[in-house]
């Protein structure tokens, strides 16, 4: 009977246009390009959630200003890039956080990427994880994680 009363309310309450709702925060783990890791254990060695935001933030910092990609990221929303990385590893880590961003073909369709770029940004990221003192194990197993997703970041 509520429902019916809802449902009744909202068809006689139309929306004007310009004022319709926002899309809700959308969560699609599916995006991020690998699952994450079973257990907790590397979500520790990456300092959870404080030490992959600073790893993030290290890295983007790095990489923005880095002259062998810099350019690439020129004009880009790095607030957003910030933040879906940080959901991106902590979910990949084990961390427990949703993936709200874009799959990786979409987000860097058009940028031109190369093979060099990616080592490069690889080279950034392990500069940020070192800084950090995540353990050369633990660095390998994101770095695996992330290895397959070049085919769909570089452009052929
Ligand atoms: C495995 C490697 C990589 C991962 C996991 C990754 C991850 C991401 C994520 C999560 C986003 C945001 C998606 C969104 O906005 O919804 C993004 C965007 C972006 N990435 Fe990457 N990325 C990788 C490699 C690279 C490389 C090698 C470069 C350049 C050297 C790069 C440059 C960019 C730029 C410029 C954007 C912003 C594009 C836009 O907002 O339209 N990425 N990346």
């Amino acid at each position: 009977m509520l429902a019916l009363i809802l449902a009744l309310a909202a068809a006689a309450t139309p929306v004007p246009p310009g004022e319709q709702p926002v899309d809700p925060y959308a969560a699609a783990d599916a995006n991020a390009g690998a699952t994450p890791v079973a257990g907790q254990r590397l979500w520790h060695a990456f300092h959870e959630q404080p030490g992959v935001d600073r790893i993030v933030d290290s890295l983007v910092s790095r990489a923005i200003v880095d002259p062998r990609i810099a350019e690439i990221f020129k004009g880009q929303d790095i607030v957003r890039l910030r933040r879906t990385l940080k959901e991106q590893f902590c979910y990949l880590l084990g961390g427990g956080c949703r993936y709200s961003g874009r799959e990786m073909a979409a987000s860097h369709h058009n940028l031109g990427i190369q093979t060099k770029d990616f080592n490069a940004l690889v080279d950034d990221l392990q500069q940020a994880m070192s800084r950090e003192r995540v353990s050369p194990f633990a660095q390998n197993r994101l770095l695996a994680k992330l290895a397959p997703m070049k085919r769909s970041v570089v452009e052929r």
